[in-house]
């Protein structure tokens, strides 16, 4: 059958396609637009968090029959339309968990230390100063996770190994797991945005989460909170954060993804680009790097390419 892969995926997922005699076309960066013309000539699809499969895409796509998601959040993908027409869409969640947890945990002592700022004074200016980027320690401090999921747990685990108090907000998660992993419950979000010194969000982007940091809810939180967001763009309002980190309320930021993001496969000077959290120099960017592991590439792109390939065969697999 025919597939075409629009994101970049480990080789070898691509080979296992082949091997299982399936015909692979790798066009990586492909516009909507492009896609849309092409689609039709297709089986199988395999994307990444960019290539939105929206209703007008499978619509064209008259003979797709799985969607692979290389990677965790379906949020690119539209799952009512897709099993209207009775396409299978199977992606691969555990697969990058931990790449996306230390990302996350980097970037939480990284806002804490002023490293990147510290880094680039002195590369780009010379400018060596140290006292500008006093900061603080993680140490005895309390980190909010909101999300208690796969990567939100490995997140609170490794924090508490800071000698972090760790509690979190989850309302589906049971007692037993927070008590396993020695966190402690907020009933309410409120609750926690009172006492974190470090929020990180870990929850999918769903209609319940989206801006579930918001102006009303960084008015709720201590001075000179940190947030970390390495889930998904749109979860912590960009404009709610800019003016949160502009009145000083929010000491600094840390943001894996944005809300558009930038295209990640376009070239410098063919990138149009604008998002007025880059001129904050306490707010730390970087480009939806959570899954830019080679391990979690090589988990991701050969686990996406062995449930696409057996979606195809007719075996069983466990979609979203
Ligand atoms: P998961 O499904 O294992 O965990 C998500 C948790 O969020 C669940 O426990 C769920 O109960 C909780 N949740 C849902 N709605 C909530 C709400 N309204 N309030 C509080 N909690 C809520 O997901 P995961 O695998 O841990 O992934 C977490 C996020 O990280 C997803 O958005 C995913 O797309 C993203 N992600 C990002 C990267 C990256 O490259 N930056 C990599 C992997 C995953
Ligand atoms: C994911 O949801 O798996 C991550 O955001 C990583 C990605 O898709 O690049």
């Amino acid at each position: 059958m025919k597939i075409i892969v629009t994101e970049r995926i480990a080789d070898d997922g691509i080979e296992h396609l082949k091997k299982d005699g399936h015909e692979v076309d790798v066009k990586y960066g492909i516009s909507h637009e492009e896609l849309l013309q092409i689609i039709q000539n297709y089986d199988s699809i395999i994307v990444r968090s960019v290539t939105k499969i929206n209703e007008e895409l499978i619509t064209k796509g008259t003979n797709l029959k799985v969607v692979g998601r290389a990677g965790n959040g379906v949020d690119n993908i539209d799952l009512p339309a897709c099993t209207k027409r009775g396409i299978i869409v199977v992606n691969t969640p555990e697969s990058n968990s931990m790449a996306a947890a230390e990302l996350a945990v980097g970037l939480a002592y990284a806002i804490f230390r002023n490293i990147p700022q510290a880094h680039w004074a002195g590369k780009d200016k010379k400018d060596f100063r140290r006292n500008k980027f006093l900061g603080n320690e993680l140490d005895q401090k309390t980190v909010g996770v909101i999300g208690l999921g796969r990567i939100g747990s490995i997140v609170a685990s490794k924090l508490k190994g800071s000698n972090m108090r760790a509690i979190a907000y989850d309302p589906y998660i049971t007692d037993e797991k927070f008590d396993k992993l020695g966190v402690e419950r907020c009933e309410t979000l409120n609750d926690l945005l009172g006492q974190a010194d470090l929020i990180t969000i870990h929850t999918p982007k769903t209609a319940e989460t989206i801006n579930i940091i918001n102006e009303e809810q960084i008015k709720l939180c201590k001075e000179g909170v940190r947030i970390v967001n390495a889930a998904r763009g749109g979860l912590v309002n960009e404009a709610a954060l800019y003016n949160g980190i502009k009145s000083g309320k929010v000491a600094a930021a840390a943001l894996d993804v944005l809300s558009p993001e930038p295209n990640y496969d376009k070239k410098p000077e063919d990138q149009d680009y604008e998002n007025k959290l880059f001129e904050l120099d306490n707010v730390i960017i970087t480009p939806h790097l959570g899954a830019s592991t080679d391990e979690a590439n090589y988990n991701v792109g050969t686990c996406v390419a062995e449930l696409v390939a057996d979606a195809l065969r007719g075996d069983m697999v466990a979609a979203v």
